[in-house]
């Protein structure tokens, strides 16, 4: 197993189920474009919205694992809120290195947002139902109305490439209705794929109301995290590695059109049906 103390030249390690955590990687570049990075999407496994908690926790600790032990990363970014909501603080405890999630920075940046102290979150099943954003919003919001939604079904439609479809615009209006009628002025994309419906959620939301992703938030924590730590690398080039359980050549054509150029070739990741409780 690699030694995990972390100096800068070691890659930050950023994982989700899938695409999704490619919003997160996008801005992770552009701030910080000197990093050395590695993706793992979990394509294979993908999503993990309807899954129950313990699985989601043994899919992201196995992945951690990996990212820390087999490819010796210096920090990681847990990239999906359904993972982060039921297992950030299991990652944490058990791997060495420092650990960022994605629903602090998303809801201290909707927080700042709110003009009317109503905020939406719209995530994945899971996600929602782990109630680890109506809890955080209570100890990070106190005096906003936090109203939640959960959203089946816009993860697969991010994963099978089709962002603007009619049938999305269908399922986003029937979804987002109590966001609406709550009269949120600001909605957190609550999972990491969804920034790649914006268009439609947008639309459907109305220009009124203020659309607010963790990627960006996430970039900055992670920035100032490795800043404190003393393991930010001082100069590229740097060098990007990205990582798929599933279909590499889908990854590759979907990661290129979600991501941009930086993503020009995918490796396999082969990942067992159910994870491993070995600590990093
Ligand atoms: N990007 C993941 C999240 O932020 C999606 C989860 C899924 O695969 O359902 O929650």
């Amino acid at each position: 197993m690699a030694d995990s103390s972390g100096g800068p030249e070691r890659p930050i390690g950023i994982f989700d189920s899938g695409f999704g955590g490619l919003s997160v990687a996008r801005s992770l570049i552009d701030l910080l474009p000197e990093e050395n990075l590695v993706y793992v999407g979990d394509t294979g496994r993908y999503p993990y919205g309807p899954r129950p908690a313990e699985e989601v926790r043994a899919f992201a600790l196995e992945i951690a694992e990996h990212l820390v032990g087999e490819l010796g990363c210096k920090m990681l970014v847990v990239a999906c809120n359904t993972a982060a909501s039921v297992a950030l603080a299991d990652v944490a405890g058990r791997c060495d290195v420092p650990v960022v999630g994605v629903l602090e920075p998303g809801l201290r940046a909707a927080a700042q947002a709110t003009r009317n102290g109503r905020i939406g979150i719209i995530g994945t099943v899971g996600t929602i139902a782990s109630g680890a954003y109506q809890r955080l919003g209570a100890e990070m919001a106190p005096d906003a109305e936090v109203v939640c939604a959960a959203c089946p079904g816009f993860v697969e439609f991010v994963e099978r490439g089709e962002t603007d479809s009619d049938q999305v615009h269908v399922l986003a209006e029937r979804l987002l209705a109590p966001v609406r009628e709550a009269g949120v002025d600001t909605l957190l994309l609550g999972c990491t794929h969804y920034p790649f419906l914006a268009r439609t959620i947008g639309d459907v939301m109305g220009r009124d109301v203020v659309l607010v992703s963790s990627a960006d938030e996430t970039a900055f924590d992670t920035r100032a995290l490795i800043g404190r730590e003393g393991i930010a690398r001082e100069r590229g080039p740097a060098s990007h590695r990205w990582l798929s359980s599933g279909d590499v050549d889908w990854f590759v054509e979907m990661g290129q059109r979600l991501l941009g150029p930086e993503l020009e070739s995918a490796e396999k990741l082969d990942l067992p049906a159910t994870g491993r409780q070995t600590p990093c």
